[in-house]
């Protein structure tokens, strides 16, 4: 059986590369792996056994249980460690926030990266796989790169709205508080010594600021048969 075929995708947090992501692979039939969620479960497990992301030690050992433990189902993207269903929890504040901070860990990221290739190669045709360092690392050697992206004040208003229909937003949230958030954890993925987030040499922008949710899958979908015959 051979390989795959591979979309490698970067960009930062809020750029709909999760939501667009899911609905092309979705269209293709092929499979969807969302690497974020893998950073996101280390950091919501680490936060509810109290392991300090500074200890390097139990880090390594929390994600050594978690890569022997977990499984994924890839038709639903639900994430399980043992019959514990992380998929919601992974959405949480506080899953975001420690998932950027593990991610600067070098264990942490060599432990995930043959996770992430594993996943990828469950699908029979292809899979397009999201992250920051997809096409730099992950699949470096991916015929198809893109970098996907979108305004600052954008990614906010998107953010503001997902927590709105969530329920999650109280109404003192405010948009400038979202956008400093964002810009925190934009700078902290790009600027951190080891695969920070670049758009490598060879990706294909793919910036969503000003189109809809439909175009933006049908300009990934264009993207993606340019490489592949799909
Ligand atoms: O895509 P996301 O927001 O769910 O990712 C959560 C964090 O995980 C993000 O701040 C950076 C990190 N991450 C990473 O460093 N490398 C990846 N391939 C995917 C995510």
């Amino acid at each position: 059986m051979s390989n795959p075929l591979i979309v490698a995708v970067d960009g930062p947090a809020g750029s709909g590369k999760s939501s667009i992501c899911r609905a092309v692979a979705s269209r293709l039939g092929w499979t969807y792996v969302n690497t974020g969620a893998l950073y996101r479960a280390v950091g919501l497990i680490a936060a509810e056994r109290s392991v300090s992301l500074d200890d390097d030690e139990n880090l390594v050992k929390l994600v050594e249980e978690f890569q022997k433990n977990f499984t994924w189902d890839p038709a639903t993207g639900r994430l399980y460690v043992g019959s514990d269903d992380l998929t919601l929890r992974l959405n949480s504040h506080t899953a975001g926030a420690n998932a950027s901070l593990v991610a600067k860990n070098s264990a942490v990221r060599a432990a995930l990266l043959p996770v992430q290739r594993k996943l990828a190669f469950f699908s029979p045709k292809g899979a397009i796989v999201d992250g920051r360092d997809i096409g730099t690392v992950v699949f470096a050697d991916s015929a198809c790169k893109v970098f996907m992206t979108a305004s600052l004040e954008e990614r906010a208003k998107r953010r503001l709205r997902q927590l709105e229909a969530e329920g999650s937003a109280d109404s003192s949230l405010k948009l400038e508080t979202l956008m400093r958030e964002i810009e925190q954890r934009d700078i902290q993925d790009s600027k951190r010594g080891i695969a920070p987030l670049v758009m490598c040499d060879g990706a294909t922008l793919l910036d969503t600021s000003k189109l809809t949710f439909e175009e933006s899958v049908e300009t990934l979908i264009r993207i993606i048969s340019q490489s592949y015959n799909i």
